[in-house]
């Protein structure tokens, strides 16, 4: 299918905190260069972004800064949307939810599907905070994943195995706010019976198997475990309001408010926003990280079905994720290289970050970003090949022929050769990245620098000059060719660098990316301008800097982790705790749980009987050190299925700082099981 136009979109992020190297390579920055290489082809394109501005990140975000979330959101909306721009992300337009167009928007959209009955009302038991006196939706509750054991996944979501979950499935709810266990407490709200609409997302899904393995086989995944009604409102006070009577207190969820602030940020970029989204002839692209997929590919989709008038998706390329120095990014733990930092060390020198996260791009899976890389990717490539290659050409041009293009007179069979592969590279590059494959594409940019470099090595027209001055001349014309190809085709990935290039052969503005399959670009006695280098060695000191940098910033942490102790709990009655029946037992036998890092199955003598108890403690015991070993065990509390094994009750354990587990055991000998503990 051809299309006519392109909306292309980046995950709208969070607006929760600065920006980092894991969010531009994961979606920005491979969006970015999508659409550069899409407007130097003179496609018709519009680049939507802009920061998601409701959620609970954000709520939770202005608590802990003691803000207000509209403060919250105004400081890093500016924040990020600096940052983008600074690495010369090229959005059309860099909008907000919690703008007025958003809010009306969204509030149709909801509206639209409520009148036309696509929702089921329904009264469940959501988990409340009777302390803070407040539903907990989302990440306002974590708890255990019943999939992979992961003690801290969210009320949406795991994020270490990446199921989407509701928090009625997680084992062991907490709430974040107060870290109290939370009561179950009815409340109405309106869900998208995502199953009664499987078949149509089904065939959706499956007219799409060019997607990227990771998507589709995602996709795959949820389809075939069922997907299950999803609701759609929640009872929170921050978001945009439910535009129905019988709503009071309740808002969008964030992920069906989120996604259509794409739409509203277009309207709000053009009166021709319709167009961009309810035309067949419109390809829509989102860009995403992987954690977003079950969003993007299905509950959007439905969303869009269901209202009607709109388009669906043609692709989702979503990333994995982007490590730093072998370890998670992250915002809390300050293991991130921010943007807005890397700029006071490395002024001017955005080109050097988006071709070392290019070239390292996250695409099939998870990759790691490491400060040795960098500058390896800086010295041996940018420096080494593509700066070597072109400040060669310039440099011989002026001090040859006073900085005026010189004129190709006579060709030899390899130069007839090498014409014609230059030539090919735009449509080479252009396969890659029309598939999504821009650390592919970046190699081939770079194969076109290195012939040029081989050219010049080969031929040396530095001892040429003495000899054969006419054959010189077509040697320089052809590098400066090459070089001026070389600015065309390296703007999507390298646009500052292209544009200071641009500058220095003085080329024709608004050359498109067709003019480089041509190989005169530069007629003869074109008078080129002064060269600089355009890239610079990147020292050893320096990136030790950066190492040590980060270095600091996980002791700095470790030393706050290690002091820190858990708040007080509020007060409970001598009842209460009475209600507990705890037990001296003695472990009788012990093994893993298969495939979990923490389980381990249990057999306690408490001296009432004999009975199986998975505890999490793998991390700290190993099954054969503690067989004999006395412990406290909690009896009587109701039993539940972990891993498929029934456990009926639980051990308790002291934990230290460092998240080391002990057992909490009578230090008599003679203390028999069975023996209460009060
Ligand atoms: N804010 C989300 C995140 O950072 C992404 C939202 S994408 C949108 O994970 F489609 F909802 F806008
Ligand atoms: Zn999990």
């Amino acid at each position: 299918m051809n299309f006519k136009r392109h909306t292309v979109t980046a995950a709208l992020p969070y607006a929760n905190g600065p920006v980092h190297i894991g969010h531009l390579a994961g979606c920005y920055l491979p969006a970015d260069i999508y659409v550069r290489y899409l407007r130097s082809k003179g496609e018709d394109v519009k680049f939507i972004c802009g920061s998601d501005e409701h959620g609970v990140p954000i709520t939770i975000k202005a608590k802990k800064e003691g803000v207000t979330p509209q403060q919250v959101v105004d400081k890093y909306n500016k924040i990020m949307g600096d940052s983008f721009k600074e690495f010369g992300i090229s959005f059309d337009i860099y909008s907000r939810t919690s703008s007025k167009v958003h809010h009306e928007t969204a509030s149709t959209f909801f509206k639209t599907l409520y009148d036309k009955g696509v929702f089921n009302e329904e009264i469940t038991e959501q988990y409340f905070d009777e302390k803070a006196n407040q539903f907990l939706a989302d990440r306002y509750i974590i708890g255990t994943c019943p999939k992979c054991g992961n003690d801290n996944a969210y009320g949406d979501q795991c994020e270490k195995c990446g199921t989407s979950l509701s928090p009625t499935e997680l084992i062991n709810p907490r709430s974040t706010l107060s870290g109290e266990k939370p009561v179950l407490k009815k409340t109405k709200n309106w869900f998208l019976p995502l199953d009664k609409m499987q078949p149509q997302i089904e065939a959706y899904i499956d007219s799409h198997k060019e997607w990227k393995s990771n998507v589709y086989g995602q996709c795959k995944s949820w389809l075939n475990s069922g997907l299950q009604p999803r609701a759609m409102t929640r009872d929170l006070d921050w978001g945009v309001k439910v535009p129905i009577p019988d709503a009071e207190g309740k808002v969008l969820y964030v992920w069906f408010d989120a996604p259509i602030g794409y739409i509203s940020a277009t309207k709000e970029l053009t009166p021709d926003w319709e167009k961009y989204w309810k035309d067949k002839e419109t390809k829509l692209v989102h860009f995403i990280g992987k954690d977003n997929i079950v969003f993007h590919c299905i509950i959007f989709p439905a969303m869009l079905m269901a209202e009607g008038s709109y388009i669906v998706p043609e692709n989702v390329p979503a990333n994995e994720f982007l490590n730093l120095e072998g370890d998670k990014i992250s915002t809390s733990r300050n293991w991130a290289v921010w943007l807005h930092e890397y700029l006071l060390e490395f002024k001017d020198k955005q080109d050097v970050l988006r071709y070392t996260l290019c070239a390292n791009a996250p695409e099939t899976k998870d990759n790691d970003f490491t400060w040795k890389d960098f500058q390896a990717k800086n010295n041996n490539e940018l420096v080494a090949i593509l700066g070597n290659f072109v400040n060669r050409t310039l440099v011989l041009t002026h001090k040859y022929y006073e900085g005026k293009v010189p004129d190709a007179s006579e060709y030899t069979k390899t130069d007839l050769l090498l014409l014609d592969e230059i030539s090919k590279f735009p449509a080479k590059i252009a396969a890659s990245i029309e598939q999504y494959r821009f650390r592919e594409a970046l190699g081939e940019l770079m194969n076109l620098a290195r012939a040029g470099n081989k050219y010049l090595a080969d031929n040396e027209p530095w001892n040429l000059i003495k000899s054969d001055a006419k054959r010189v001349q077509t040697i320089m014309n052809i590098s400066l060719q090459i070089s001026s190809n070389l600015a065309v085709l390296m703007e999507p990935f390298l646009p500052f660098t292209s544009k200071k290039l641009s500058l220095m052969l003085n080329l024709n503005e608004g050359l498109k990316w067709k003019d480089a399959t041509r190989t005169n670009l530069l007629l003869p006695g074109h008078q080129i301008n002064t060269a600089s280098l355009l890239f610079e060695k990147v020292e050893d000191e320096t990136i030790v800097a950066q190492v040590q940098k980060l270095e600091d910033s996980k002791k700095q942490n470790e030393l706050e982790k290690s002091t820190a102790i858990e708040p007080a709990k509020g007060e409970t009655s001598f009842d209460d705790f009475s209600k507990m029946d705890i037990r001296v037992g003695t472990i009788l036998e012990a093994e893993r749980v298969p495939k979990t890092d923490k389980l381990l199955k249990l057999l306690i003598d408490t001296g009432i009987d004999q009975r199986t108890v998975v505890s999490g403690i793998a991390g700290s015991y190993k099954p054969e050190d503690i067989i004999g070993q006395q412990v406290s065990i909690l009896v009587n509390l109701a039993p539940r299925k972990i891993k498929g094994i029934e456990s009926q009750g639980m051990i308790l354990m002291a934990e230290n700082n460092k998240g080391e587990l002990s057992f909490v055991a009578p230090t008599k000998p003679d203390m028999n099981n069975g023996g209460a503990i009060k």
